[in-house]
């Protein structure tokens, strides 16, 4: 993979790699080559046994003002029929590993459903959530409407996508949207602190505990059920499995190996 111009990355740290958006000049916003490079990265991470968790971040002004509205302007319909970030977005939904926004700043449009791509979203107290489309004369298009009502429900879900008006942190807080809110300076250190915790576990149960959750968006309670029992069943047969339990019962620290 060629080295990403609107990212930086870090080296993996105590099992963590760290993505931070950055295109300054526009907020973050996401184009195609942002979502491209993203995209092509999470490909390239997801087989590297040194990274057990990511965390996504952008800057303290903009975790990400949304898609790039002045690149939207240039497609018609058939443009947008034949997106190609259509595919860039069903790569980064498709990432196993758990994924970890850090929001600071507008976090709007695109920018909010790619937070909600993520499985955490740890924020600070400033970060302002918003899905402003309807404002431009559209709607949300990378999953708005649909992941915004799973995290807080029809009512906020209906007011933030047809108002466009952002809500704060502490709402987003209370409706369920992020998991903590921190003071800016801390986020992404906290944001890290949680993906140190989740990388540390047995990779393997990780990655069917992480699926095993997501499928609860998609399927009723019973299958979902049926789903957990055999990806805790299919676990039984990993040696990590062996490794925790006999750790546990002979009082140490597992040394877990992702097999
Ligand atoms: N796309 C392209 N450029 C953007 C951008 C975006 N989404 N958001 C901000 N920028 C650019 C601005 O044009 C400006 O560039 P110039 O200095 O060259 O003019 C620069 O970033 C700084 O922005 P502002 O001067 O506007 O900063 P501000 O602090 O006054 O306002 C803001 C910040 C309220 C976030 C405002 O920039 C804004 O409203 N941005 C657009 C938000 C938006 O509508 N997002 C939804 C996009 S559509 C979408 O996301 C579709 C989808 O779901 C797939």
């Amino acid at each position: 993979m060629s080295t990403p111009t609107n990212l930086k990355v870090s080296e993996p740290t105590k099992g963590v790699l760290t993505i931070t958006l950055h295109r300054p000049e526009a907020l973050n916003a996401l184009n195609t080559k942002l979502l491209e490079e993203l995209a092509d990265l999470l490909d390239e991470i997801q087989s590297n046994p040194e990274v057990g968790a990511v965390v996504i971040t952008g800057s303290s002004k903009a975790f990400a003002a949304g898609a790039d509205v002045r690149e939207m302007a240039t497609l018609d319909a058939v443009g947008v029929l034949r997106d190609p970030r259509v595919d860039h977005w069903k790569r980064i939904t498709a990432f196993k590993k758990p994924l970890i926004a850090a929001v600071n700043g507008f976090c709007l449009g695109g920018g909010c459903e790619l937070a909600m791509h993520a499985d955490i979203i740890i924020a600070g107290e400033e970060a302002k959530f918003g899905q402003p489309e309807i404002k431009l004369g559209i709607m949300p298009g990378a999953g708005g409407t649909q992941r915004l009502l799973r995290a807080v429900g029809k009512s906020m879900a209906m007011q933030m996508v047809l108002t466009g008006e952002p809500i704060s942190a502490q709402q987003a807080m209370g409706f369920g949207l992020i998991s903590e809110i921190t003071i800016p300076e801390t986020t992404v250190e906290r944001a890290q602190k949680v993906a140190q915790q989740i990388a540390r576990h047995a990779p393997i149960a990780v990655e069917m505990a992480k699926d095993s959750v997501l499928k609860a968006f998609d399927t009723d309670l019973a299958s979902g059920l049926l789903y957990e029992r055999k990806a805790f069943t299919l676990l039984a047969a990993t040696e990590d499995r062996n490794e925790g339990i006999n750790a546990f019962i002979e009082k140490r620290k597992p040394a877990f190996k992702g097999c």
